[in-house]
């Protein structure tokens, strides 16, 4: 498979749970490469509870750097900054969100507290999207599988066109699998993507996940999945060229 984006994966060194190190990334950045992806946003996870959003930053671009520097001569994919926050209460009211959001665009990939899917979430997403206009991505929404408001959570979804992404590695445990399954039926998955975090214990898994879903879901699904990334891809990077135009105007 070639040209595939990866929108979710934590292949920076030394910043959250994900790649331990340098070399590390790089052994993943080729995994992904090796498996047809020509773009990775990166997207570490922010937890608003005990992160520090300046800390979280300069950690994120000193990280970055270093990444950049000693991937100069190899042939690995783009990389595209972006963070994966963990859903708080209240989160609608923050005036501070887009930083968190994937390349300087408005959709923001957003991790659910299982034990937060509640109304009051609910209603957080859609004041994100309507009054913020800050466009959410549930992230791996298999993983919410054993809430008890699941189902509630799903209609939602649904009904707002609220947008989501599963994770390729998902699709080969068997209680995740069976959910995706109910989930690409429902037409409620937006987008696939690696969630990588290290090269030994969550590698990519993004070829034979694809591979896997054209043979059971068949081969308009996977199309779709892979066309949804590239026109995210996209989107992203035509909104992030405006944000900054607008930023520059503002401050002028
Ligand atoms: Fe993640």
């Amino acid at each position: 498979m070639r040209n595939l984006v990866d929108i979710h994966s934590h292949i920076l060194p030394f910043i959250d749970d994900g790649s331990k190190s340098t070399e590390e990334s790089i052994k993943i950045l080729t995994e992904l490469k090796n498996q047809g992806i020509t773009d990775v946003f990166a997207t570490p996870h922010f937890f608003p509870q005990i992160d520090d959003d300046g800390d979280f930053n300069e950690n994120l671009q000193n990280s970055y750097t270093e990444l950049k520097n000693a991937i100069k001569d190899k042939c690995v994919p783009n990389i595209h900054l972006g963070c994966e926050l963990l859903y708080y209460y209240g989160i609608s009211n923050s005036d501070s969100i887009s930083q968190f959001c994937l390349g300087g665009s408005n959709f923001l990939l957003l991790e659910l507290a299982p034990y937060k899917i509640k109304n009051k979430l609910l209603k957080d997403i859609i004041s994100l999207r309507d009054e913020k206009k800050i466009i959410p991505i549930i992230a791996h929404i298999e993983r919410y599988s054993y809430t008890k408001s699941f189902g509630k959570l799903l209609k939602f979804i649904k009904k707002e066109k609220i947008l989501t992404q599963i994770n390729a590695s998902s699709l080969f445990e068997r209680k995740s699998y069976k959910t995706i399954k109910k989930l690409i039926k429902k037409d409620i998955v937006s987008f696939i993507a690696s969630d990588t975090h290290s090269i030994d214990e969550r590698p990519p898994m993004m070829e034979e996940a694809l591979t896997l879903i054209e043979q059971n879901f068949g081969q308009d699904v996977k199309l779709k999945l892979i066309g949804n990334s590239k026109s995210l891809l996209e989107k992203i990077l035509e909104e992030s060229k405006l944000n900054a135009k607008n930023k520059q105007l503002i401050s002028n």
